[in-house]
This record gives C-alpha cells, sequence and structure tokens, in this order.
C-alpha cells in the first residue's frame, strides 16, 4: 500500500498512522517526526529548521522533498509507505508524484481525515507526547498513565496561538491538495470525530 494522510492539524494522524502500520506491515514516514528528531540531535537540517517549527510555520519545500526523496529510496519503504505530514502544498505534491512515476510505484490511496477546526485546538493543546515510546496521549481523552506523567513533553508549537497559526496555513496551503487528489481519483474522506477505534475501523474500511 502506498498512501497519504492528510488532515489539519491534530486531526489524528498521528494517532491513526501508528495503529495502522502495525495492520499494512509500511513504514509510517511523518515529516513532521524527522524535523524533530533533527532537531532533537541538533543535526544541521535540525538547527536550520527550529524556529520554523516552533513558529508553526512551513519548512521550504526544497528541503522537505530531499528528505523525502531520501526517506523513500530506503529498503523499508520498497513495498509501500504510508506518508504522513507530506505533501503539504501544491508543489510538495507534485514532486511527489513526479518522483513515484519516475520510480514506477504511484500512489494508491490518499486519506483526508476531516476534522473540524472547533474541535482542533482541543485537542492539539491538549496532546503530550511520551519522549522515549513516542507514543500520543491527551490531557482529558487519553491521559497518560500515572508511571509516565512526569516526563511527558508538550510541544512548542500546540499553543493555542500556534495552532490557530497552523490551522490558517493548513487552509490556505495544504487544503489545495483536496480538488488535487480527488481529480486523480485518489482522495477517501473519512470522518475523524469519534472515539480513536472508531477512526480506525473507518479508515479500514475506505482503504480496502
Ligand atoms: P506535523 O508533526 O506533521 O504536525 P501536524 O500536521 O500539525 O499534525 P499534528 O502532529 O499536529 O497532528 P496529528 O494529526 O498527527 O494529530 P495527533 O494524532 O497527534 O508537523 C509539524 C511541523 O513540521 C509543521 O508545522 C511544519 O513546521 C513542519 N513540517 C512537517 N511536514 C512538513 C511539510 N511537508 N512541509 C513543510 N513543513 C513541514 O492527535 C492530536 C491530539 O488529539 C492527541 O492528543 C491525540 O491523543 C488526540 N486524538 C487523536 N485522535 C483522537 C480522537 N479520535 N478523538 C479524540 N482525541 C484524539
Amino acid at each position: 500500500m502506498r498512501m497519504i494522510f492528510i488532515g489539519p492539524p491534530g486531526a489524528g494522524k498521528g494517532t491513526q498512522a501508528a495503529r495502522l502500520v502495525e495492520r499494512f506491515q509500511i513504514p509510517h514516514i511523518s515529516t513532521g517526526d524527522m524535523f524533530r528528531a533533527a532537531i532533537k540531535a541538533e543535526t544541521p537540517l535540525g538547527l536550520r529548521v527550529k524556529a520554523i517549527l516552533a513558529a508553526g510555520e512551513l519548512v521550504g519545500d526544497d528541503v522537505t522533498v530531499g528528505l523525502v526523496r531520501e526517506r523513500l529510496s530506503q529498503s523499508d519503504a520498497a513495498e509501500g509507505f504510508m506518508l504522513d505530514g507530506f505533501p503539504r502544498t501544491v508543489p510538495q505534491a507534485e514532486a511527489l508524484e513526479a518522483m513515484l512515476a519516475e520510480q514506477g510505484r504511484p500512489l494508491q490511496a490518499v486519506l483526508l481525515l476531516e476534522v473540524p477546526d472547533s474541535v482542533i485546538e482541543r485537542r492539539v493543546v491538549g496532546r503530550r507526547m511520551d519522549p522515549e515510546t513516542k507514543r500520543i496521549y491527551h490531557i482529558d481523552s487519553n491521559p497518560p498513565p500515572p508511571e509516565i506523567a512526569g516526563r511527558v513533553i508538550q510541544r512548542p508549537d500546540d499553543t493555542p496561538e500556534k495552532s490557530a497559526e497552523r490551522l490558517g496555513i493548513y487552509h490556505s496551503q495544504t487544503s489545495p491538495l483536496i480538488p488535487f487528489y480527488e481529480q486523480r481519483g485518489l482522495l477517501r474522506r473519512v470522518d475523524g470525530v469519534a472515539p480513536p477505534d472508531e477512526v480506525t475501523k473507518r479508515i479500514v474500511a475506505a482503504l480496502e
């Protein structure tokens, strides 16, 4: 399966991707996670993108496309992949399309996780992550167990202000991907407002 996940910040893409990789046995490739790992390791890329992520803005298309090109060339992505957070602009989608056409392995599905703006801020601001296991929690709907509660962290871009900024960028720069993939017959819409298990069922039904 070669697929991408699109949806607003906090829609639940990362939560669902972590569940689906086990089912489909393909790598979950999140550009956000790759940038955060580079920042943590203080690589040249990390130092370059740190302020951009903290501000909730987008990293440049050239840097992001180069990163994904390299990741997709790794052997574990040969049989399929689940891209999360990429593409995020029409130029990124065009670059991905050209890259996959060159390799003779076009995309098979684009899953749009639909969550209204009114739900987004609560999901984003309440998110916590365990830096050891990378598991995602929510202070209300899925609180971290007491034994790890002291080590969970909040992302610097998960404030109400940055959440609103990221949502604005989603509407202006990422949502044009919806007609882009609709025209190609690849788009599958899933309502993301339900408990995570129910959303997983909806996604599996949409993909099968
Ligand atoms: P990225 O990490 O991709 O952030 P995002 O797209 O904003 O998505 P999030 O990680 O915020 O949300 P999610 O949909 O994965 O939700 P989650 O499952 O965690 O990107 C971060 C930054 O990197 C960007 O701002 C940009 O700077 C840069 N970047 C990345 N890719 C780029 C690109 N291609 N080009 C340029 N720049 C790029 O869930 C959120 C919360 O909701 C959690 O607390 C979770 O527990 C809870 N939750 C999940 N599902 C449910 C549910 N069904 N019901 C109730 N709560 C739920």
